[in-house]
C-alpha cells in the first residue's frame, strides 16, 4: 500500500519509518527543505534511540523516501497520515492551522478513494472538520474517509511503543477505511495486539482521556509525596504499596519534579479547554494542572531551602531534558529551577547527555560540562533533575572529593537516603526523609506541621 505521511516531525518520522518497516511503501512529506534534504541523506534531526537506523534501513530497501512535494505524494497514496504540529494557542486549545492546510491540499489533489488519518493529538471534532474541508473542496467526484488513529508513543522508546503497543485505536465510520487500517496494522494484529475499532470522536477522546489519566496519576503521587514529607513517610513505599493493587497498577506513580514534555502539559490544557468549549468543566484535569504547577514551584523552594538561598552559590545541575533518552527540553521541569538559580545569583554547572545543545540558547550563562563529575567540581550542591542512567550509579567517593559541600538534592529519588548519609552526603529527595550524615537526628514532624505545611 502506498502511504503518505504529512509532517516529518517526531510523530511523523516514527510513524513513517515503522510503517515502512511493516512493508508499506512510504513517502514522508515536510515543508522544511533543509530537513527533507537531510532526511534524504539518512540524517535524522531528532534524538530517538533506533530511529536513524530504522530510517536508513528502510530507505536503503526502497520503502521510505522524503519530499517537500505534497501534491504527487497525495495523488499516489491510498492512505494519508496527517502528523503535522498542533501547537497550543494562548488559551491552551490546539492550533489546527496546519491540519486545515493539509486537508485543503488533500481536497485539491483527491484523485480516487483515499483514507485520511489523523495521527497527531487533535481535539474532538477535528475529524469532522477535516471531512468537511475535503468534501467542500473536492466535491462528490471521489469518495474518501477520515480516520482517527492516535499515537501513544513515548519519547525515548517510540520505536518500541510503535512496534509493541498496548493497543491500536482506529476511529472511523467507514467499513472500507477500517479494513484498510486493519491491513496497515496487520503485523501487530498477528502479534495479538488488541485493535479497537470505533467512531472518530471516541478515538479522539481515548487519546486525551489516556494522557489525562496518566498525568492524574503523576499529580496524585506528587501530592502524596508532599504529605509524606510532612509526616516523615516514604513515597516510594507508598507508591509500591498502591501499585501492587492490580486495579491501580505500578506505572506512572513515580514522584518527581512534575510532568513535562511535549504531550502531557499540552494535552491536559487542551482537555480542559475541550470541556470548557463543550460548556462543561474537566475539574480533575484542572486540579492536575494546578498540582503540576505547584509541584514545579515546590522544587525551587526545596533546592533553595537545602542550600540556604541561591546567591553566590555554585550548583552542579544534572539533567536538563524532561526525561531521559531524549534531547527534548520542552516544558522540562528542570528549566524553571535553572532559571530560578540563575535569577537568584547562583553559578550553574550543568550536564545533560543529550540536551545541552538545546539548552545553550536559552541559558547561555551556564557552565556546560563534559560529565556529571566535572559539573560537581567545587559546588555547594548537586541537583539531579532527570533520571538518566548515567546519574544512577555515580562514584560517590569521587563525587564527595570534588564538591565543596556534600549536599545532593535528588528530584528523581535515584538513591537511598540512608546509603547516601552513610557515604557522607546530606541527601534531600522527594517524599522521603532526608539522609543526614553522622546520625544528626531529624525533627519528627507531626500533624500540626502537616496542617500548616506548604500547599
Ligand atoms: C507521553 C505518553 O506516555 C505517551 O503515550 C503520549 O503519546 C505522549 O506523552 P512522553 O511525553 O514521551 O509520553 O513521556 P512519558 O514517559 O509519558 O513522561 C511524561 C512526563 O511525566 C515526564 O516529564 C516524566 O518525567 C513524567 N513522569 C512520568 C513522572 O513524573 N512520573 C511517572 O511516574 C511517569
Amino acid at each position: 500500500m502506498n502511504i503518505c505521511v504529512v509532517g516529518s516531525g517526531y510523530v511523523g518520522l516514527v510513524t513513517g519509518a515503522c510503517l515502512a518497516d511493516f512493508g508499506m511503501n512510504v513517502v514522508g512529506v515536510d515543508k522544511d527543505h533543509a530537513k527533507v534534504e537531510a532526511l534524504s541523506r539518512g540524517k535524522v534531526p531528532i534524538y530517538e534511540p533506533g530511529l536513524d537506523t530504522l530510517v536508513q534501513k528502510n530507505m536503503a530497501e526502497g520503502r521510505l523516501r522524503f519530499t517537500t512535494n505534497l501534491a504527487p505524494a497525495i495523488e499516489e497514496a491510498a492512505a494519508i497520515f496527517i502528523a503535522v504540529g498542533t501547537p497550543p494557542k494562548s488559551d491552551g486549545s490546539a492550533d489546527l492551522t496546519f491540519i486545515r492546510e493539509v486537508a485543503t491540499s488533500i481536497a485539491q489533489h483527491l484523485n480516487g478513494y483515499k483514507i485520511v488519518i489523523t495521527k497527531s493529538t487533535v481535539p474532538i471534532g477535528t475529524g469532522r472538520m477535516i471531512e468537511q474541508i475535503i468534501r467542500e473542496g473536492a466535491g462528490s467526484k471521489h469518495k474518501f474517509a477520515v480516520v482517527s488513529n492516535p499515537e501513544f508513543l513515548r519519547e525515548g522508546s517510540a520505536i518500541e511503543d510503535f512496534m509493541h503497543p498496548d493497543r491500536v485505536v482506529i476511529g472511523t465510520r467507514d467499513e472500507r477505511a477500517a479494513q484498510m487500517m486493519r491491513n496497515v496494522y496487520s503485523p501487530l494484529a498477528a502479534a495479538d495486539v488488541p485493535i479497537i475499532v470505533t467512531d472518530v470522536e471516541t478515538a479522539e477522546l481515548i487519546k486525551y482521556a489516556s494522557n489525562g489519566f496518566l498525568a492524574t496519576k503523576i499529580s496524585f503521587i506528587n501530592e502524596v509525596a508532599q504529605i509524606c514529607e510532612a509526616w516523615g513517610a516514604d513515597v516510594e513505599v507508598v507508591s509500591k504499596g498502591m501499585g501492587l493493587d492490580n486495579r491501580i497498577g505500578p506505572k506512572f506513580l513515580q514522584a518527581g519534579p512534575g510532568f513535562g514534555g511535549s504531550c502531557f502539559p499540552k494535552d491536559t490544557r487542551a482537555a480542559a479547554q475541550i470541556a470548557h468549549d463543550s460548556g462543561l468543566r474537566f475539574r480533575i484535569i484542572e486540579a492536575v494542572l494546578e498540582v503540576n504547577e505547584v509541584t514545579q514551584k515546590r522544587m525551587i523552594e526545596k533546592v533553595g531551602q537545602a542550600l540556604g538561598g541561591f546567591a553566590g552559590k555554585t550548583i552542579g545541575f544534572l539533567g536538563l531534558s524532561f526525561k531521559p533518552n531524549t534531547d527534548d527540553i520542552r516544558e522540562s521541569p528542570a528549566l524553571p529551577i535553572v532559571q530560578a538559580l540563575v535569577d537568584g545569583g547562583a553559578t550553574v554547572r550543568a550536564f545533560d547527555p543529550e540536551a545541552m545543545t538545546a539548552c545553550k540558547p536559552l541559558f547561555p550563562t551556564l557552565v556546560y560540562t563534559k560529565d556529571a563529575y566535572e559539573a560537581a567540581e567545587g559546588t555547594d550542591a548537586v541537583v539531579i533533575a532527570t533520571e538518566w542512567n548515567q546519574f544512577r550509579k555515580l562514584d560517590l567517593d569521587r563525587l564527595r572529593k570534588l564538591v565543596r559541600e556534600p549536599l545532593v538534592v535528588d528530584l528523581r529519588n535515584l538513591y537511598e537516603p540512608a546509603a547516601m548519609a552513610a557515604e557522607g552526603f546530606h541527601y534531600v529527595s522527594i517524599g522521603r526523609p532526608e539522609g543526614i550524615p553522622e546520625a544528626r537526628p531529624r525533627a519528627v514532624a507531626g500533624p500540626a506541621r502537616a496542617a500548616g505545611g506548604r500547599s
